[in-house]
Parts: C-alpha cells; sequence; structure tokens
C-alpha cells in the first residue's frame, strides 16, 4: 500500500504533529508491503509564513523530526513539495475541476475569515485544499494518516478525485483513504484548546530541556488543593501523560489523582521526565540533523529525485487524458 502525508513547514513540529501523524506515518512505513511518501509541505506554509530565514529553518526541523524518528529513506521517499513543480502544475489542473462552494464550505477557511475577515485571506489560502489534493493524487497515496482536523481535505481530495476520473472516464486517480488514530483524534496543547502552531499552545519535545519544563509547568490545571483527590478525566497533564504512557504508568498515576496528597505539579513533573525519557533518541537524532545540514541536504536532494520521477508519471498521465500530449 502506498502511504502518503505531509506536515507543514509554518514551525517546528510540536507533539500533537508527532503523535497525530508523523508517529503514524513513520510506523505504517515500517509494515510489510508498504511503500511511504512522507514529505514537507512548504508551499503551504507560505499561506502563514512570509519570512525566508524562519521558512529554511522550519523545513529543516520537519526533515529532522521525520528522520529522527526513524524513517527509513533508503526504501522510502521524503522531499520538499516546492522542489517538486508537478505539485503546483497538478494544483492548476484541479482547480478547474474545484467547485466555488466546495472551497467556500472548508473549515479552516471559514475559521479565518470569521477570526480575520475575508481581506486578510490569500487565494492560497483558499485554495489550499487543492494544492493538498494535489500532493496526494500526484503520488497515487492510498492511505493518509493525519489528525482529524485534515479530515475535510481528505474528502475534498477524493471529491476532485472522482470528478476527473469521471469527466474523462478513466482511472486517472487512486482514491485515497484517510487515516485517524481515534485515540489520538486531536492532541490538546497546555489550554486545553487543540495543540496548534497557531494558537502558541503547543509543546516542542526537541526544546532545551529546562524550556521543555518551562513550557509543561504553564499547563492549564483546576484550583483543587495539594491534598484532595482530583479528577484526571478533567485534567490536560493527565491526558497528555496517557498519550505516552504504558498502560502501567498510566494506572499509576490515576491512582495518585485519585489518592489525593498528590499535587498537579507533581504530574507535570512525571511528564517532563517521561517526554525525555520516551524521547531521549529522538531529540539525540534531531539534534544531530539540525547542526549537520549537509547530511540533511544530502537526504532531501536524493528523496527529491525520487519523488519527482514518480510524480512526472502521474503528470504525463493527466496530461494525456486532458489532452495536452
Ligand atoms: P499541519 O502541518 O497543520 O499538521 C501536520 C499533521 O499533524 C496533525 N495535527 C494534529 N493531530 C492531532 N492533534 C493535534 N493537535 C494536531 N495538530 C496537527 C494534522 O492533522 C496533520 O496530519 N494540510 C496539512 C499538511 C498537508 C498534507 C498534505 C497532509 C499538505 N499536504 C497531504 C496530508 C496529505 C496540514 O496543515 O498539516
Amino acid at each position: 500500500m502506498r502511504i502518503l502525508t505531509g506536515i507543514q513547514s509554518s514551525g517546528r513540529p510540536h507533539l500533537g504533529n508527532i503523535l497525530g501523524a508523523i508517529a503514524p506515518a513513520i510506523k505504517l512505513s515500517q509494515e510489510a508491503g508498504n511503500e511511504s511518501f512522507l514529505f514537507i509541505a512548504d508551499l503551504h506554509s507560505l499561506t502563514t509564513l512570509r519570512d525566508g530565514e524562519s521558512l529554511r529553518e522550519f523545513v529543516r526541523a520537519i526533515a529532522a523530526t521525520w528522520l529522527a524518528f526513524g524513517y527509513d529513506t533508503t526504501h522510502n521517499t521524503i522531499w520538499r513539495q516546492s522542489r517538486v513543480p508537478e505539485h503546483a502544475e497538478l494544483a492548476w489542473y484541479l482547480n478547474c475541476f474545484t467547485p466555488m462552494p466546495m472551497l467556500e464550505n472548508a473549515t479552516s477557511y471559514k475559521d479565518k475569515v470569521e477570526k480575520l475577515g475575508s481581506s486578510a485571506v490569500s487565494a492560497g489560502l483558499f485554495t489550499y485544499p487543492i494544492l493538498q489534493a494535489a500532493d496526494i493524487l500526484l503520488y497515487d497515496a492510498d492511505l493518509v494518516p493525519v489528525g482529524k482536523d485534515q479530515r475535510q481535505h481528505i474528502e475534498m481530495t477524493r471529491d476532485i478525485a472522482s470528478s476527473v476520473n469521471h469527466q474523462y472516464n478513466s482511472e486517472v486517480f487512486v482514491l485515497p483513504k484517510p487515516r485517524i488514530d481515534e485515540r489520538i483524534m486531536t492532541i490538546p496543547g497546555i489550554d486545553g484548546a487543540k495543540m496548534s502552531k497557531s494558537y502558541g499552545n503547543y509543546i516542542d519535545i526537541f526544546q532545551p530541556a529546562n524550556e521543555l519544563y518551562k513550557v509543561i509547568k504553564k499547563i492549564k490545571s483546576d484550583s483543587t488543593p495539594l491534598e484532595d483527590p482530583k479528577n484526571p478525566d478533567t485534567d490536560i497533564t493527565f491526558q497528555l501523560y496517557s498519550l505516552i504512557a504504558s498502560d502501567e504508568q498510566i494506572a499509576d498515576m490515576r491512582q495518585n489523582y485519585d489518592n489525593g496528597g498528590y499535587g498537579y505539579g507533581h504530574a507535570k513533573k512525571e511528564l517532563y521526565e517521561l517526554i525525555l525519557m520516551n524521547y531521549a533518541t529522538e531529540r539525540e537524532r534531531f539534534d544531530f540533523y539540525m547542526t549537520h545540514n549537509d547530511e540533511l541536504e544530502k537526504v532531501l536532494r536524493e528523496g527529491e529525485e525520487k519523488a519527482r520521477a514518480v510524480a512526472r508519471q502521474t503528470i504525463e498521465r493527466v496530461r494525456t487524458v486532458m489532452g495536452f500530449n
């Protein structure tokens, strides 16, 4: 099966990206019979980030994260979207098959208009789902591991692909399916809202330990006194801990909450220590790639060649069916 997913380079990857998409995608890439296409959606990030220096750094951070989590690039592919111009080319063809109301109904677009007003929204942001559809269809992806917030984008991709297939009475595109882990559909941020780069409520597991601890200490909690029992199921620290801890560790912490005499500060310290322990290897590898740019660049260049070869074939197929060849 072909697996594909992308991460925008609008910031360094946070725990939500890692648990919602990066870790599940890497796991799928390691299953026998699967072939993976995991990429850096740098063109998408231009809709919100207009600072070249930051963009370059975030692109490196996303690439370093894929590698830190053990992505095997000898059997799979990793690339920067902007280096494969076929993404933009296919997006144009798909533009012509996308009804305006479909885009007007996109939740991410509606949210932005509501928050910022329509004059603050660029055409790029409006057509963002079409570029995403191109990313997926270009590589004949069967399965797209993503967080819950991306479900609508995958549905739009399927609708656009079906409409082209139907128009030309041909199986030019493979219809992809989303893979969304029900347990970790939406990872909360330190304020309890969805963890997001744009809300500034995220946990960056690659931060130096003391800075990471500072962020974890800021996780919102209620004012139940230390000695009283606490409800783990409504607490953000417990929720985050449960996502990365073993069943035994979760049961222990639950017991501590129930017993009382155990403060939120204790839980936060345990969460912090667990992150450092669970992700020790990933933190080391991340630092290695962030300080060895040549290694990173080599992997990306090789990936770009592989990605482009696949993308070219799809584009030729599309051009033929549409009458451009
Ligand atoms: P992006 O960069 O916003 O997020 C990357 C991935 O992380 C998931 N995610 C979360 N999952 C659980 N809880 C959270 N709090 C959380 N925050 C983020 C997202 O669901 C996503 O899977 N449009 C995409 C990037 C993209 C893409 C693609 C994805 C471009 N082309 C093609 C798949 C296929 C995005 O903005 O992701």
